[in-house]
């Protein structure tokens, strides 16, 4: 969602993007605020750029994102060498926001939105690149009571199915061959009585789009008509991110989760039989305020029943106005146990993914080639169908082209192979 965004804030201003900071004439640092820890980075990235305002007085710098919009004047007050706060919706408001600062030198806040132009700005594009992302819903109607995200990104708005398509047909038409839909709750996604698997199907009908795939999908939000999609349209992929936070039902019901762990493990069994060799991942909070050893046995227990290909886990961060905040101040899960109990889940899903990635070695894969490998210009990496990234020994003019690997190694974070030829 964050770089969707940063690439929504490069084309906004329309100007050429540089690596270096001391060349910037607008320096904008985007912003999580998911957790605390990201939080912090904002802060610290701001800072980075206090030295280059000084030296360079007409230099503009920015904070856009979530920590803008949930701090707002606040940072205006604390950075001093900061010039704008830009909320989550305003990003179509940012050139009128430039040249106001050029004109006048003074220093802005926007964090209101106008709902006829939440979607205006599309994300830079650079030429030749295979996949991107469309942004098909802001905000959230979920209250799940640790998260941040309603507060900052407002309730859920979706975007029209025609702009949609639009978006994703002027992609293809540039080259783009994989499209990522993603929001919030990608799959709660509706308009005018079209659903999110009526989405999944129009999208299949786009000429020349390889592949689709869609993040982040609300567990309770799975439908029939969507996991029919799923099985009928043969360019959705077999992975899906299905976030599940815990195993225990007392902690997912005071995470206001809305479903069971039962129900969740139904759902999975739903997608298998439509889609058998579809792949799963999800996340996990540990250490949610009270949260006790028999509910963290319980989460161990699901990651043991389920097998997911991988899992992204974090502690639990207490975040401003949310209902788990409150809750933390009595029932806090001593730091330490928290800590003990992440490294034995995430070194339980380390030896899950490894084998799962060895177990795919002498297999054929199909691989839609994105670029050269970061490590080695010989290699060419791209992603199989399942979403494992898998490098190989290739040649550029492969690059957006969907070609056969044969595995010879799975590794922890991704496998290599062989082009088949
Ligand atoms: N503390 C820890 N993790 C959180 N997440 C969201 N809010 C919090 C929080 N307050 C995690 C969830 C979510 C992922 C994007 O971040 O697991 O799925």
């Amino acid at each position: 969602m964050n770089e969707y965004d940063s690439d929504r804030i490069k084309n906004a201003i329309d100007a050429e993007p540089t690596d270096d900071p001391k060349k910037a004439d607008i320096i904008i640092v985007n912003t999580c605020a998911i957790r605390e820890k990201a939080d912090q980075k904002a802060f610290s990235s701001l800072g980075k750029y206090k030295s280059i305002k000084t030296n360079n007085p007409d230099t503009i710098v920015g904070i856009s994102g979530c920590v803008a919009q949930l701090y707002g004047n606040k940072l205006l007050k604390k950075i001093p060498h900061l010039d704008f706060v830009l909320g989550t919706r305003a990003i179509p408001k940012l050139p009128e926001i430039i040249s106001k600062i050029e004109r006048d030198k003074r220093r802005t806040v926007e964090t209101s939105y106008d709902l006829e132009e939440l979607f205006d700005v599309e994300p830079y594009h650079k030429e030749g690149r295979v996949t991107a992302f469309v942004s098909v819903q802001q905000g959230c109607n979920k209250r799940c009571s640790y998260c941040i995200v309603p507060q900052v990104r407002g309730d859920e708005v979706n975007r029209p199915l025609n702009d949609i398509l639009k978006e994703t047909t002027n992609l293809v038409n540039k080259g783009v061959r994989e499209i990522t839909f993603i929001g919030q709750t990608v799959n709660s996604w509706k308009e005018n009585g079209y659903k999110f698997g009526d989405l999944i199907r129009a999208a299949g009908d786009i000429e020349d789009l390889e592949r689709i795939r869609f993040t982040t999908s609300y567990p309770r939000d799975i439908t029939k008509r969507m996991i029919d999609a799923m099985k009928d349209v043969p360019q959705v992929c077999h992975h899906l991110h299905l976030p599940v936070q815990s195993g225990s039902n007392t902690v997912l019901s005071n995470m206001k989760r809305t479903y069971t762990r039962e129900w969740y493990v139904d759902t999975i069994l739903r997608l298998k039989d439509a889609v058998p060799d579809i792949t799963i991942s999800t996340d996990i909070i540990i250490g949610f305020p009270g949260e006790t050893h028999q509910d963290f046995e319980e989460t161990m227990s699901l990651m043991k029943e389920i097998e997911f290909e991988s899992s992204y886990s974090f502690k639990f961060s207490p975040r401003p106005g949310t209902v788990a905040a409150e809750y933390a101040e009595e029932k806090t899960v001593q730091a330490d146990i928290a800590s003990a109990r992440l490294s034995e889940l995430q070194a339980f899903q380390k030896d899950i993914t490894e084998s799962k990635n060895l177990s795919r070695v002498g297999h054929i894969e199909e691989v839609l080639v994105e670029g050269e490998s970061r490590n080695d210009p010989d290699f060419f990496s791209g992603r199989t169908d399942h979403n494992r990234i898998l490098n190989f020994k290739g040649t550029k003019d492969l690059v957006g082209k969907t070609v056969k690997v044969k595995v010879t190694e799975g590794l922890l974070n991704s496998l290599r192979g062989e082009l088949v030829v």
